[in-house]
């Protein structure tokens, strides 16, 4: 019987000393920690939502011409015929819960993060997984431009904090509703002329969300979508103030942008503003959208509400942010092990153990070796394995006389201090001050 391995385009997270590719989960733990710091500052508060949800609210969320919908879903039926999807993003179930559990009735404004997987069915490539993890944001019930500005913001000072110095904030608006009945209808009058030399996927767009044109990668489209009308040509005075306000803001937030009408995003619930932040520094290859958002403000009234909720959030790919931002140097973490100097007693080996324990109590790492081999093999392993800084020793000899030996890792091996006999009752304090020297400065 042959091994078995992973899906297709998911990945294992290792710890470092196991890994052979991808980055080490000490990374991913240390960029979510800085995410979720870095957005509570801005007063956002973390939501957690299932990772599969009836597949209607995807298609009614996200749209029904998207690509995400037409072809990437994982969608399949339960044990009781129910049609349930793994979710491809996180918009659509953070709305479902806003409603759900009537937030806004408390608090007209909402301000929520999340981070986890997502899953999408594309072809894998560099940057391009099945399942994906998302960091994003969405804040509820405020429609305003400064709304905008800040949840962009946001994104890109997290980039910064990420050591990510390379990248270009792309923005653009869609306009609302009425913008978008005119913007439709100069899309039609453009496309449907040359119908017949598009795309087979575009002149079924054409009718049905002929947006969804300028999203195409099909070289027959390109001609096309070069000289199609732009978007911010056909939006209503309203929709162009609020654009202007946006850009005011990004100015004095200092955050640098560029304007590309020709952004429509992948998703079909954005209104007004849309960005994407990009990779400039050429590491991330085709898949170089580090993360993308905008404002979504009729999606609420799609999923159900009564009343308009106006919305606005990203989301950002955690394995890009990954590859894009410098690796940190590395850090040697304190570590000490308890070795027991006898292969078969056990009240050597159980004094070892509560000895760990004490230790571990104490906030220190403390390492044994369980399967209790030879002293040498033991040692072996605390010193070259773990490297761990300090090795207390316990023996038959040392439990008679209530003391330890402990050997500083740090010292020279022909240093006269390598090794002490410390009480046990001491054993606790002995290791911390140890700590304290080793890693200069106090501990916590
Ligand atoms: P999105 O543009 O579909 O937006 O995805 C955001 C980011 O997720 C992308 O820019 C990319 O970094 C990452 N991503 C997407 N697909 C994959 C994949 N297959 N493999 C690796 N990374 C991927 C959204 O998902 C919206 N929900 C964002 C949003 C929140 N808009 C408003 N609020």
């Amino acid at each position: 019987m042959g091994t078995l391995q992973a899906i297709t385009g998911m990945n294992d997270v290792l710890p470092g000393d196991a890994r052979a590719e991808g980055a080490p989960v000490e990374r991913w733990r240390a960029l979510e920690e800085r995410f979720r710091a870095h957005c509570e500052a801005y007063g956002f508060r973390e939501v957690r939502t299932p990772l599969c949800e009836y597949t209607e609210l995807f298609h009614r969320g996200v749209g029904e011409t998207t690509d995400i919908v037409e072809k990437e879903m994982y969608t399949f039926e339960d044990r009781g015929g129910r049609h349930l999807s793994l979710r491809p993003e996180g918009t659509a179930s953070a709305v479902r819960a806003a409603l759900e559990h009537s937030v806004l009735a408390r608090n007209p404004v909402a301000r929520w993060y999340y981070l986890g997987p997502m899953y999408r069915a594309e072809k894998p490539a560099k940057g391009r997984y099945r399942e994906f993890y998302q960091v994003g944001v969405e804040l509820y019930g405020d429609g305003s431009a400064a709304a905008d500005a800040e949840v962009i913001d946001l994104a890109a000072g997290f980039l910064r904090a990420l050591g990510i110095t390379e990248f270009r904030v792309r923005l653009n608006s869609l306009g609302g509703a009425a913008s978008r009945q005119r913007y439709r209808e100069a899309l039609v009058a453009h496309f449907a002329p040359v119908e017949a030399e598009l795309s087979p996927e575009s002149r079924a767009r054409l009718a049905r969300n002929p947006l969804r044109i300028l999203d195409s990668k099909d070289p027959r489209d390109l001609p096309f979508k070069a000289s199609a009308p732009r978007v911010l040509d056909h939006l209503t005075d309203e929709d162009k103030a609020h654009f202007d306000r946006v850009r005011a803001f990004l100015d004095a937030l200092a955050v640098p942008y560029e304007v590309d009408h020709a952004m429509v995003r992948g998703l079909d619930y954005y209104t007004r503003t849309v960005f994407e932040l990009q990779d400039a520094s050429g590491s991330l290859g085709a898949q170089d959208s580090l993360g993308g958002g905008g404002r979504y403000d009729n999606l609420f009234r799609e999923l159900g509400s009564a009343a308009d909720v106006p919305a606005v959030g990203f989301g950002l790919g955690v394995e890009r942010l990954l590859m894009a931002s410098p690796a940190p140097a590395p850090s040697r973490p304190y570590r000490a092990a308890v070795v027991a100097a006898s292969k078969d007693d056990v009240a050597v080996q159980s004094a070892a153990l509560a000895l760990a324990k004490e230790l571990r109590s104490a906030g220190v790492e403390t390492h044994v070796d369980t399967r209790f081999g030879s002293l040498k093999s033991q040692m072996g392993r605390a010193n070259e394995q773990l490297g761990a800084a300090a090795v207390l020793i316990l023996g038959g000899n040392e439990i008679a006389s209530g003391v330890v030996t402990l050997r500083d890792m740090t010292r020279e091996k022909d240093d006269p201090d390598k090794q002490r006999t410390v009480a046990r009752a001491e054993a606790v304090a002995a290791v911390l001050a140890h700590r304290r020297t080793t890693l200069g400065g106090p501990t916590p």
